[in-house]
């Protein structure tokens, strides 16, 4: 079963509570941490995912785009994560950063921009829960989907399905209802979507639409 996660950066903060209800039908809700250093952008941070806690029982997917994410694990954990994604090239330590998340009871994802090489998340692979391959730059919501991260993703398919790893393959950026189905062929399970749900006539509908795609 393929797992929709939309993102709330796309979302009316001034609503949240009734975004977080409008996507109560989903499977995660994935949450982009920026801190204006990893990235070239600021989004938000603990308070709202402590907000969003409060008032919806999704799994809290979080992806954290800053620099040494190991400075704010437990306060991410403690402040609702279910999920922790740290960025490859935002540690020097990236195992002892899976390790951590481990240790704090949560699940451990890694990621990585797209023009980062694929190897250099080979040596976690068997012990992360979550892949998560970025198809566009981090930072923004709404950018297109770059087409080379359909190979990326049939390899790290490859690559789990050799170690007999179940963990989740989540994709990012720029997934819509016009490419879902072939992300999805390519070996994801889990989707990610910001603009594609929130940007049009409301999150129902965004919803409606993926789910319809998957399905023809
Ligand atoms: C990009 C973020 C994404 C973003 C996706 O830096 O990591 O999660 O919210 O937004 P869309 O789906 O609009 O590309
Ligand atoms: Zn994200």
């Amino acid at each position: 079963m393929v797992k929709l996660a939309p993102s709330i950066l796309s979302c009316d903060f001034a609503r949240l509570g009734e975004e977080l209800k409008a996507i109560e039908s989903a499977d995660w809700a994935h949450v982009d941490v920026m801190d204006g250093m990893f990235v070239p952008n600021i989004s938000f941070g603990l308070p709202i995912l402590s907000a969003a806690r409060r008032v919806s029982s999704l799994y809290m997917d979080v992806h954290l785009m800053i620099e040494q994410p190991e400075r704010y694990l437990k306060a991410f954990a403690e402040a609702g994560a279910d999920g922790l994604t740290v960025q490859v090239e935002s540690t020097k330590h990236i195992h002892r950063a899976v390790q951590q998340i481990r240790e704090l009871g949560k699940r451990a994802g890694v990621t990585l921009n797209p023009g980062t090489p694929l190897e250099m998340i080979r040596p976690v692979l068997a012990d992360v829960d979550v892949v998560l391959v970025m198809s566009v730059n981090p930072g923004f919501g709404g950018q297109k989907f770059i087409p080379e991260s359909l190979e990326r993703i049939k390899t790290v398919r490859r690559w789990l399905d050799e170690i007999g790893s179940a963990a989740d393959l989540e994709v990012d950026g720029g997934v819509t209802a016009g490419n879902a189905r072939a992300v999805v062929e390519a070996g994801a399970n889990v989707l990610v979507a910001g603009s594609a749900v929130f940007g049009r006539d409301g999150a129902e509908a965004g919803l409606r639409r993926i789910r319809e795609a998957l399905q023809n």
